[in-house]
């Protein structure tokens, strides 16, 4: 029944816009397990959300392992979010504090919040080229854990579902005999860019956003998607082939060259820094400013919308900019 009550709610809140006064009614009578929500009608569209928990029989389970082993074994997949430890949810803020527990951390997380973990931690030695040994030996760190009756904590940077084979390490945890409990993060696809003041839609700018990596499996080029003015796209695992990705897109996909181009680099960290261009200059300025990884890049009008202008030449400022502010263009 709870679960049906979360239901209606949710409903609630994304019908909110039609709502004009909420009333909630349990409807008995003919079918004792139907609620009416009749605050949903908005008079012109009828929108009347009912859910019938006749349906429920349809519903499949999953046979899921549970989701503690008999010797007290849990894991705890925990987004970290982009770095800055004021971004972390406040459920992965107290699982951190936990002394008992064995925190098995991505390479990327940041020292700030590395600096809040009070039991064990063990960090994965993901460097370019050897990314599949240390996964393994992430998994091989989980298992001894959890065998020795702990509370495994699988630490992730931003979402633990957003490219970082968060899917693929449930799988094997399940394989293990356990059911991780999943925290979600603040991902970087959407944090970077607002922390590096870009918008990822914006009205009559952007109304579509794709999330893309640059990255494919086994180091293979992901499929591109062909230009849309009114698109972002952001690239997350991308900067190691900027030049080339510029180059594709603008041959492959029909983008202009001068469609702008946002980087920004450690994002949530003290060491932020956003790198500005366009698809033709983007990739000299990166190598310029010696971008590295960890960057989300951006490519869109979007990039442009909160940009000063040059107070000189009355031109978009291009270059390395902080705090909206160009420090070397
Ligand atoms: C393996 S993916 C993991 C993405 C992560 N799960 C997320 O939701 O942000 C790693 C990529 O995320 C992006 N990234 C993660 N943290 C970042 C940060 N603080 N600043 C900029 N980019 C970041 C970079 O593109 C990096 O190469």
């Amino acid at each position: 029944m709870k679960v049906i009550l979360s239901a209606v709610l949710a409903l609630s809140i994304s019908c909110s816009a039609f709502v004009q006064s909420p009333v909630f009614t349990h409807a008995t009578g003919l079918q004792k397990d139907i609620f009416s929500v009749n605050a949903y009608t908005d008079g012109d569209s009828g929108i009347n959300g009912v859910v019938d928990l006749s349906l429920k029989s349809n519903v499949s389970k999953q046979n899921l392992p549970p989701s503690e082993l008999p010797n007290g074994g849990r894991i705890s997949m925990v987004g970290s979010g982009p770095g800055d430890p004021d971004l972390l949810t406040m459920a992965a803020h107290k699982i951190l504090a936990d002394p008992d527990a064995l925190v098995v951390s991505d390479r990327l997380v940041s020292k700030e919040i590395l600096d809040l973990i009070q039991g064990e931690i063990k960090i994965a030695r993901k460097a370019p080229g050897c990314a599949d040994s240390a996964q393994e030996e992430i998994y091989r760190w989980c298992k001894e854990g959890i065998d020795a009756g702990k509370h495994v904590i699988r630490l992730k940077i931003g979402d633990p579902f957003v490219f970082g084979r968060g899917g693929e390490e449930v799988l094997k945890f399940r394989g293990y005999g356990v059911e991780p409990k999943v925290i979600p993060g603040v991902s970087s696809a959407f944090s970077a860019p607002l922390l590096g003041s870009i918008p990822v839609t914006h009205r009559g700018v952007s109304n579509q956003v794709v999330m893309c990596t640059g990255y494919g499996r086994d180091g293979t080029s992901p499929d591109l998607i062909q230009y849309h003015k009114e698109q972002t796209i952001v690239f997350l695992m991308a900067v190691g082939r900027l030049r080339q990705l510029c180059e594709r897109l603008i041959a492959m996909a029909g983008y202009p060259s001068k469609t702008p181009v946002g980087i920004i680099q450690n994002a949530g960290c003290p060491n932020q820094r956003t790198v500005v261009g366009n698809m033709e200059t983007i990739a000299d300025l990166a190598e310029k400013y010696q971008v590295a990884a960890p960057s989300v890049i951006v490519v869109g009008e979007v990039v442009n919308v909160l940009l000063e202008e040059d107070t000189a030449t009355g031109e978009q400022v291009v270059g390395l900019i902080q705090n909206m502010t160009a420090v070397d263009a």
